[in-house]
């Protein structure tokens, strides 16, 4: 189907390829510990591979889908790397307290939180359930307080050490497109991604101090089951590029290249900042013409 797409793609308007770039992912978190909520699936599972690619060993967070969890750990530990999967529902406090302590007493620290688990329940907004909004909330924006919470307590207690990294630690915000581009008949997404931002950058400002860095990667449109409908036909994606100046979708690989920069050294003087990783898809298509 991509190369469908793709193929079609570059007929109509003479480019030469659509597809994303074959980068190996860099050595460069050796040592360091991740734990990554939601990596059963999607964009979470192409992150624990990368970090677990660049040498960090790597907590496989799921909620239901143990099945594909542990696929993913032995997708990594068929590559050489080292994973364990761990169930918890980023929602309540107590799952995540048991996380956190499944991972700190397997490998004795933590470094790297990614902050990945979210989930829609799309409805036009005056059809939208409390219910569909608070669940969407619960995953979206609580998860990320309980784990980030659970996160800095843990980098305090350890400190820095400088034989793995800069930092004392490193949090990963996984957010959206949707922190700054209202999307009708998702309200409660939008509003969670909202959310995420405005936590994220105040959690920086006031862990800084103690060397722990926190960061959001804002995806645009990427190739998950989140949003099949949006990209899985012909006439689907020819829409949705309109939508996306770099004229591809975005493959859950580009999200785990940035986190692995975004959680190494190389980007240690970066805090509370947002990267868009979205082919474009903030700056106002539609202005490409309009206007
Ligand atoms: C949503 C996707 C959507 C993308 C761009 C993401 O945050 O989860 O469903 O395709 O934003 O609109």
């Amino acid at each position: 189907m991509a190369d469908t797409l793709a193929t079609n793609y570059c007929k109509e308007n003479d480019l030469p390829t659509v597809e994303p770039p074959k980068l190996a992912v860099p050595k460069i978190l050796p040592g360091q510990v991740a734990i990554v909520t939601g990596s059963s699936s999607g964009i979470g599972r192409a992150i624990a591979i990368a970090l677990a690619a660049a040498g960090a060993k790597v907590a496989v967070n799921y909620a239901g889908g143990e099945q594909k969890a542990r696929e993913v750990v032995g997708l990594i530990e068929g590559a050489g790397g080292t994973a364990i999967a761990v169930q918890a529902d980023v929602s309540k406090e107590n799952q995540v307290e048991a996380m956190f302590e499944t991972t700190l007493s397997t490998w004795g620290n933590l470094d790297i939180l990614v902050n990945n688990a979210g989930l829609q329940r799309d409805a036009a907004f005056v059809d939208l359930s409390l219910a569909d909004w608070q669940r969407v909330l619960d995953v979206n924006l609580t998860g990320q307080f309980l784990c980030a919470r659970a996160a800095v307590r843990a980098f305090k207690r350890q400190g820095i050490r400088p034989s793995v990294s800069a930092a004392a630690g490193k949090i990963i915000c996984i957010s959206s497109v949707h922190d700054v581009i209202p999307w009708a008949g998702h309200v409660n997404y939008a509003a969670s991604k909202g959310g995420v931002m405005l936590m994220m950058k105040s959690i920086a400002q006031e862990v800084a101090p103690f060397r722990i860095r926190v960061n959001s990667i804002c995806p645009g449109a990427v190739r998950t089951p989140i949003n099949t409908e949006a990209w899985s036909t012909p006439e689907a994606y020819a829409e949705l590029m309109k939508l996306v100046p770099y004229k591809r979708i975005g493959e859950p690989e580009d999200i785990g290249n940035v986190a692995v920069w975004l959680a190494s050294d190389h980007s240690d003087y970066i805090t509370g900042s947002n990267i868009y990783v979205d082919g474009g898809m903030t700056l106002y298509p539609g202005f490409e013409t309009g206007g």
